[in-house]
């Protein structure tokens, strides 16, 4: 079949097949504007380091010293942070002592993740008095730290807030109140938009489709089932996973809470690792993946 390429115009352009953007990105809009250059960066080699026995486990400790992990080996790393609002979890920093929490993660984040390799951050933005726009914040910092963005999607967890009466003003424009039914997933890459390595991708034609759409609807998970405060679906750890990564690649969740991730991880045939702080949620992490595998038949 013959594309005929198009490329950007004045005035819209209808399809995209073979789309050349080199315009798009050679105006001032790219240029200067930005901590650091979002341009990709040379990679002189990527050597990823082979997986050793480091893999396949929930270290308990904090990821701001990841030391168990090499350099340049980890293809993507999905998290949801502690958001500091008061969960069992959490301390009461400031936003700037939680932001330097955040930075201190992102930047051994950076460290292990291989060339190419992602980083997907979960976030919801807080409160309404004022309302604080996390996701901005954590744009600046990881922005700061050398990360490429690469998009964001919006997590839709309901059609409606179904039971949420927090208007603010009913029926008047006094106070009316926004009620959050989505959260954020912040997309960044290191050093390179595409991955420079090849592997095998076992994401078909009618996931593909749906998952490069900007909008997931996909429903929370009970924390009472789960038993943990804040855990999220293991389906949108799927769906980050089977888009983002290749079979047999390492996948990493500083924040592991429950081990969702890892749950993830192990149904689609990827190896995981991950952090967490507090030695309960390991147990509960711990027992989940035992019971993942059991069901999986594997060791
Ligand atoms: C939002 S929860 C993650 C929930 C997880 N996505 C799940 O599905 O269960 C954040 C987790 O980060 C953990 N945590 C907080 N500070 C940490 C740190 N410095 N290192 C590792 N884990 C930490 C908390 O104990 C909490 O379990």
């Amino acid at each position: 079949m013959t594309i005929n390429k198009t490329e950007t115009a004045s005035f819209g352009v209808g399809r995209r097949e073979s789309h050349d953007s080199s315009t798009f990105y050679g105006r001032n809009l790219y240029e200067g504007s930005f901590t650091q250059p979002l341009s990709k960066k040379k990679i002189d080699k990527i050597g990823v380091p082979s997986i050793g026995d480091w893999v396949d486990k929930i270290y308990c400790g904090s990821s701001t010293n990841m030391l168990e992990i090499p350099d340049n080996s980890i293809a993507v790393a999905f998290t949801s942070p502690p958001y500091n609002v008061g969960k069992e979890y959490d301390d009461d920093m400031s936003l700037k002592e939680y932001l330097d929490l955040i930075t201190r993660v992102g930047k051994e984040v950076y460290r292990v993740l291989q060339p190419g390799g992602r980083y997907i951050i979960n976030i919801a933005n807080l409160g309404r008095k004022p309302y604080i726009p996390l996701h901005m914040f954590f744009y600046e910092r990881h922005l700061e730290l050398g990360y490429l963005p690469m998009g964001e999607i919006i997590w839709q967890k309901a059609k409606g807030a179904n039971g949420s009466c927090a208007w603010g003003s009913w029926m008047s424009a006094k106070s009316p109140r926004l009620r959050d039914i989505h959260e954020y997933l912040l997309v960044f890459a290191k050093q390179d938009y595409s991955r420079p390595d090849k592997g095998v991708s076992d994401i078909n034609r009618e996931e593909f489709m749906e998952s490069t759409l900007s909008v997931w609807e996909i429903p929370p998970e009970s924390a009472k089932r789960v038993g943990h405060p804040a855990p999220f679906p293991v389906q949108l750890a799927e769906k980050v996973i089977k888009l983002y990564s290749y079979v047999d690649d390492v996948i990493l969740d500083p924040f592991i809470g429950s081990g969702s991730t890892a749950l993830a991880a192990i149904k689609n045939n990827r190896h995981y690792i991950g952090y967490e702080i507090s030695e309960d949620y390991c147990e509960i992490a711990n027992k989940r993946i035992l019971e993942e595998k059991d069901i999986n038949k594997l060791e």
